[in-house]
C-alpha cells in the first residue's frame, strides 16, 4: 500500500471511531479542554511579557541632539526589529507548548479513560450474554406452549408440558438471583459483615444438600464437626458453600463423591470441597471463574446452570479478602478450597 493511501485509511479508522466510539469522542473533546485552558493561559502570558519587554526597549531611548531626526528614525526601526523579533520568539514557544500540551493531554485522556472503557465494555458483553441466557429458556417455554395449543393434548401431556415449564421457570429465577447478586457486587454496595461460625454453617448447607445428592447418586460427605470462625457475611457464606457443592455433584458421576471438610492453615481457615468427578482441562481451569464461563455446553445443559456459579463464589471470595485454590486432573476429579482470614473466638 502507498503512504497515502495507509494516510487515508488511517484518517477513515479514525472518522468511524468518532461517530460510532463515545470514549474516542470523549478523549478528544478532553484533549481539546486542556488545550484550551493552556491556550489562554499562554494568551495572558505572552501579552504580559509582550507589553512588559516592549515598554522597556522604548523607555531604554535617549536621544543626543544632532541629527536627531535620522537618528530617532534608526531607533525607531531597531525598536520595531526588536519588538517583531519578540513578539516571534512567543509565538514559536507558544505554538511548540500548545502542541506538546495537546499530544500529553492526548495521550493521558486516553490513559484515563482506558479503565473506564474496559468496564463498560465488561459490562455491555454481562447483558449481552445475560439477554442470551435468559432467551433458551423462554424459547423452549414458547414452542412448548405453542404446540399444546395445536393439538389436542392428553391430559398426561398436559403434565408433562406443566413439568417442563415448571423446570425452566425454576431455571430462569435462579439466573435471576444470580444475575441480581453479580449486579449488587457491581455497584459496590457495602455488605454487612460479621463473626459467624462456618462449620455451622457448612454442616447445615451439606444437611441441606443432601436430597439433592441423592437423587443425582453422590454420596455427599460431611468432615465438618468444629466451629470455625470467620469474618463474614452468613447469607454470601451460604450461597458459596451451595453453589460449590452443587458443582461437585452436578460435574459427577453415579456413584461417586463430594467431601467437605474444614480445617485451619497458617492463620487461615480453608474451606475444602473434594469431588470424585469429570475434573477440568488444564485449559480450562483459568477460565471457570469468568462469567457465564462453561466447559461443555452439551454436558452443563443437563447438569449445571448458566455458568455463573463460580463467577460468583469469586466475587463472595474477593469480598470477604479471601484466597481459592484449585486443583483438578480430568476423570478423577476436582479439590477447590477457599481460604478465609480467621477470627480466633
Ligand atoms: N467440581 C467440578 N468438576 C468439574 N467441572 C466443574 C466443577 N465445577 C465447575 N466445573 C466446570 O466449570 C464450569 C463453570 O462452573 P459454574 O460457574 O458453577 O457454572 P455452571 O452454571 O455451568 O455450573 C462448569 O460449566 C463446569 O464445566
Ligand atoms: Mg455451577
Amino acid at each position: 500500500m502507498t503512504p497515502m493511501k495507509n494516510i487515508s485509511k488511517r484518517f477513515a479508522g479514525l472518522a468511524i471511531d468518532f461517530r460510532n466510539n463515545p470514549f474516542f469522542r470523549a478523549r478528544l473533546k478532553l484533549t481539546a479542554v486542556y488545550s484550551a485552558g493552556v491556550l489562554a493561559l499562554l494568551v495572558v502570558f505572552s501579552l504580559a511579557i509582550y507589553s512588559f519587554f516592549a515598554k522597556n526597549i522604548t523607555s531604554n531611548l535617549e536621544y543626543d541632539g544632532q541629527d536627531q531626526e535620522e537618528s530617532q528614525n534608526i531607533e525607531l526601526q531597531v525598536i520595531q526589529r526588536a519588538k517583531d523579533q519578540l513578539l516571534a520568539v512567543l509565538l514559536t514557544v507558544d505554538g511548540l507548548v500548545i502542541f506538546l500540551v495537546a499530544g500529553m493531554s492526548y495521550s493521558l485522556a486516553g490513559k484515563t479513560l482506558r479503565p473506564i472503557e474496559a468496564s463498560y465494555k465488561k459490562q455491555k458483553k454481562f447483558m449481552a450474554d445475560a439477554a442470551h441466557e435468559l432467551r433458551t429458556p423462554l424459547a423452549v417455554m414458547k414452542t412448548g406452549a405453542e404446540a399444546l395449543l395445536m393439538g389436542r393434548a392428553s391430559e398426561k401431556e398436559y403434565e408433562k408440558f406443566t413439568r417442563d415449564f415448571l423446570e425452566e421457570i425454576n431455571s430462569l429465577s435462579a439466573l435471576v438471583n444470580d444475575l441480581l447478586f453479580l449486579v449488587r457486587g457491581d455497584s459496590l454496595k457495602k455488605i454487612e459483615f460479621e463473626k459467624i461460625d462456618i462449620g455451622l454453617i457448612a454442616k447445615k448447607q451439606v444437611e441441606l444438600m443432601r436430597k439433592y445428592a441423592k437423587n443425582k447418586q453422590v454420596n455427599l460427605e460431611n468432615e465438618v464437626n468444629e466451629s470455625f470462625y470467620i469474618q463474614g457475611n452468613k447469607s454470601d457464606v451460604k450461597r458459596l458453600l451451595a453453589n460449590l457443592i452443587k458443582n461437585a455433584i452436578d460435574y459427577n458421576r453415579p456413584d461417586g463423591k463430594a467431601v467437605v471438610s474444614l480445617s485451619v492453615e497458617k492463620n487461615q481457615v480453608a474451606l475444602k470441597i473434594a469431588d470424585s468427578g469429570t475434573g477440568i482441562a488444564e485449559k480450562d481451569l483459568s477460565h471457570v471463574f469468568d462469567r457465564f464461563y462453561k466447559v461443555d455446553a452439551a454436558r452443563t445443559k443437563t447438569a449445571g446452570g448458566s455458568g455463573l456459579g463460580l463467577a460468583i463464589v469469586k466475587e463472595i471470595v474477593n469480598s470477604h479478602g479471601g484466597k481459592i485454590g484449585i486443583k483438578s486432573e480430568l476423570g478423577k476429579g476436582t479439590e477447590i478450597t477457599i481460604f478465609f482470614p480467621s477470627v480466633f473466638s
